[in-house]
């Protein structure tokens, strides 16, 4: 199985690639940000919890999001799922070890960890314009990106470290057309598979 974690500040381009990878690897894309978008759109207890902490920009705490992605995990496995790629999970320490012991007990470990680097005024730039058409509260005011990008640099940028230390990192470069990165991704992707 390949799975793929891919993570980067909002904006970075996840979601964006995460399509590519889709297809080019036949995976399973799972998104906790979509997960719980989908929840508030159903209105959902999940979705009521998880809309006061997303709208804010900050985290929503690890044990609903924890419980919510192994249980769309366990989901796509009794689906037949060839591997998975990991957009926007795990966004901290916790939920990396978390990640990590699940998958170990499924018998289908983190293959590779890819951190998207885009600069700050960038992903203010893209997630504003976005913002016009998204629907996404956490999408229109700036001092609520930057506020996302904080949390990103206070919680998840660490993950390097935690991934470099298990040989399992690669750092890409974000800027450029949505092809060359995606060509980027595919290169680091093509030594594991
Ligand atoms: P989530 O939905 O994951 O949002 P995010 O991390 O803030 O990132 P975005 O989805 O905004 O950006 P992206 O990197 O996917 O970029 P995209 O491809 O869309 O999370 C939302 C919230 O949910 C969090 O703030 C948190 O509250 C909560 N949450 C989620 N997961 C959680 C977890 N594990 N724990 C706790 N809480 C959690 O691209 C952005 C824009 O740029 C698009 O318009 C795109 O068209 C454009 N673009 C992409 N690539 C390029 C390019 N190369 N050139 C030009 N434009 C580009
Ligand atoms: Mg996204």
């Amino acid at each position: 199985m390949l799975n793929i974690v891919l993570f980067g500040p909002p904006g970075a381009g996840k979601g964006t690639q995460a399509k590519f990878l889709l297809e080019k690897f036949q995976l399973v894309h799972l998104s906790t940000g979509d997960l719980f978008r989908e929840n508030i759109g159903e209105k959902t207890e999940l979705g009521k919890l998880a809309k006061s902490y997303i709208d804010k920009g900050k985290l929503v705490p690890d044990q609903v999001t924890v419980d919510m992605l192994k249980d769309a995990v366990l989901k796509s496995i009794k689906g037949g799922a060839k591997g998975f790629v990991f957009d926007g999970y795990p966004r901290n320490t916790n939920q990396a070890e978390v990640l990590d012991t699940f998958l170990k007990e499924q018998n289908i470990p983190v293959s590779i960890a890819l951190a998207l680097e885009v600069e700050d005024q960038i992903l203010i730039e893209r997630i504003l314009e976005r913002g016009k058409t998204s629907g996404r509260v956490d999408d229109q005011k700036e001092e609520t990106i930057r506020e996302r990008i904080s949390v990103y640099y206070a919680n998840t940028a660490i993950l390097k470290d935690y991934y470099h230390n298990q040989d399992k990192l690669s750092v890409i470069d974000g800027l450029g057309t949505i092809e060359e990165i995606a060509n980027r991704l595919e290169e680091v992707i093509k030594v594991v598979v």
